[in-house]
């Protein structure tokens, strides 16, 4: 057997080991809590949403797509608009509810052409496909949506429900949960996943060979008042030493700006956090 030290990884194992050690996932219940939130998204096509859909490249012919973790429809929307029929999967009832909000406020005939092109469908990954009559589709995407336990299994699950392509985004080392500057200036590692290396690894031990591109962006969030922005990165550096907090206080005095715009003011830092998102896809069919 080989000695080389990427060959003797099982990384279906790797990633269930590297799971296990992370914070639980949000679950249904705070999914369902943060669909509200998720409306703008779904109406205004961000950079996101565009370098998505140009990486997945579909053409001008109709497709059946599978979207699991749909969300209040980000992709769904713009997707049905091109003319392809989308069964939006998700766990949590209130960002498909969302999505039929969204659907009913566009006007005729778009809100009709909509209705008849995305089926809403309320489960998980991790649910029984068949009893949920999800059907067998050209292509599946799952975007910013991979929570997975069983990477292994989801993968064979996505291969075996797509004909043609799966498309799906991980995240790469910038995390919209993670700033690295706040994890910098508070003197710790930025503690970042390689999540992104463990898909790639394990599709490509499993015989595909994924393409690869980044979507990158930058987040900027507004905090109502200083003591906003210190809570919010309390919740994501968790608890802090005294020699931390000193840290932190020091660099938001730098970093927080106020700003006052058509008679809203509100706090913002100087900079925008970077997020990094690895789209990959692959044939389905074609192993290697
Ligand atoms: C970050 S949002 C992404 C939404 C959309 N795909 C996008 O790119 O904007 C993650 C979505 O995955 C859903 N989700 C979380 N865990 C899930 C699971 N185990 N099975 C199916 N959907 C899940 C959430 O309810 C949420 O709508």
């Amino acid at each position: 057997m080989s000695k080389r030290p990427e060959l003797q990884i099982d990384w279906a194992q790797a990633w269930i080991e590297r799971d296990e050690e992370r914070s639980r996932p949000a679950g249904k219940e705070k999914w369902n809590k943060r669909a509200k939130g998720y409306m703008l998204h779904s109406k205004c096509k961000s950079g996101y949403t565009a370098r998505f859909l140009e990486y997945l490249n579909l053409g001008p012919e109709p497709k059946t797509i599978l979207d699991i973790g749909s969300g209040p429809g980000v992709l769904s929307i713009p997707l049905a608009f091109e003319g392809h029929t989308v069964y939006a999967l998700d766990i949590a009832p209130n960002m498909l509810k969302v999505l039929h909000e969204i659907i009913e406020s566009y006007d005729e005939p778009e809100k009709s052409l909509l209705k008849e092109r995305i089926h809403t469908i309320e489960g998980a990954w991790e649910s029984d496909w068949e009893a949920l009559g999800i059907p067998e589709v050209d292509i599946c995407i799952a975007s910013r949506s991979t929570m997975v336990h069983d990477l292994n299994e989801a993968i064979n699950k996505l291969n075996h429900y797509a004909k043609e392509k799966v498309a799906i985004t991980v995240v790469a080392q910038a995390s919209p949960k993670k700033d690295s500057k706040l994890y910098a200036a508070v003197g710790r590692d930025n503690g970042f996943g390689f999540d992104h290396l463990y898909y790639f690894n394990l599709l490509n031990q499993k015989g595909f060979t994924p393409e690869v591109r980044m979507i990158c962006s930058t987040k900027n969030e507004k905090y109502q008042t200083k003591a906003e922005a210190f809570e919010k990165a309390r919740e994501m550096l968790g608890d802090m030493t005294k020699e931390e907090q000193r840290r932190l206080k020091e660099f938001f005095d730098k970093h927080l700006i106020r700003h006052e715009e058509d008679g809203e003011s509100y706090w913002s830092k100087d900079y925008g956090h970077e997020v990094r998102w690895a789209f990959m896809s692959w044939e389905p069919k074609s192993q290697r």
